[in-house]
């Protein structure tokens, strides 16, 4: 039998947290820190990677910043290698930046649909893919953690082309923890509720959001931090024996979103 051990210790491990720039992900950055593993941080605004790598610093922690739009492909390998120049190989990978186009499907354009598509579907694929490859070339396994949505499963008034995108990443991680269950790369994704991020500020500060709030039937919102727990568990050795599995965290939420 193996040893005990503190289950959330991360000391020693580099996680890349893509879109930690603002809500999920910079609190994903910020405990993953906090739990002992330096953390490459990855988006666009470049500015608030930078405030985040410094709050983390302080912490006593590491962290490094890389500026970088994940639809365009040919840019991610290139950002893994200057987080791995900084901080040592990738071991865990949080898959979390993501947007949305909140349009009924009837008014949906083609080049929303691709937006949509392009940052929630195929840069997940790509990201998790290129991380893997090098874990496999290495040899040492790791932890792929994509974040999808309570979307992948329920249908939401104006959330079409994204609730397809989400439905796709949680297929995406069954099939990538197939594929890697043998190189020891876990793979599972989280499917949050509504979290109040930027993302959703003025859908839920809106009167049909406010609505919908009030269906919930604990009618609040959670935070960031609803997930820690969570994480800390797929991002750590106390999770070797989970991959391809899909966890709701959304507060009950589903029980009344159809
Ligand atoms: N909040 C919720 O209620 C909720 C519920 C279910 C699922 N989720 C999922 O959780 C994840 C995080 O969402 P959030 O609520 O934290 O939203 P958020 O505050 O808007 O953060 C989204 C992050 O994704 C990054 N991003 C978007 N497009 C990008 C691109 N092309 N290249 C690089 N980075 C990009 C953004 O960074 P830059 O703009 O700086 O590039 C930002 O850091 C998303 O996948 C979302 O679908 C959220």
């Amino acid at each position: 039998m193996n040893a005990v051990i503190a289950p959330h210790d991360l000391t020693g491990t580099t996680a890349l947290v893509t879109g930690a720039s603002s809500g999920l992900g910079r609190r994903f950055a910020l405990t993953l820190a906090a739990a002992g593993a330096a953390v490459g941080v990855v988006a666009r605004r470049l500015d608030r990677l930078e405030q985040l790598v410094t709050e983390i610093r302080g912490a006593g922690g590491r962290a490094a910043a890389v500026c970088l739009d994940l639809t365009r492909t040919a840019d991610i390998d290139p950002a893994i290698d200057a987080v791995e120049a900084a901080l040592g190989p990738v071991g865990v990978l949080v898959n979390n930046a993501g947007m949305n186009i909140n349009k009924p499907i009837l008014d949906v354009t083609e080049a929303d649909y691709d937006t949509v598509m392009a940052t929630d579907l195929r840069a997940v694929f790509f990201v998790a893919q290129a991380v893997a490859r090098r874990l496999v070339g290495r040899g040492t396994g790791g932890r792929i953690v994509n974040i999808a949505s309570l979307a992948a499963e329920r249908a939401v008034q104006g959330l079409g082309v994204y609730s397809a995108a989400k439905a796709g990443v949680a297929q995406l991680t069954r099939a990538m923890a197939l594929e890697w269950a043998a190189r020891q790369i876990n793979v599972n994704a989280i499917l949050p509720g509504f979290i109040e991020t930027e993302l959703n500020t003025r859908l839920l500060n809106s009167p049909a959001g406010q609505k919908l709030v009030q269906s919930f039937v604990r009618r609040r919102v959670p935070d960031p931090s609803a997930l820690d727990g969570l994480l800390l568990l797929l991002a750590s050795p106390a999770s070797a024996a989970i991959t391809g599995s899909l966890f709701v965290v959304d507060d009950g939420q589903g029980f009344t979103v159809h």
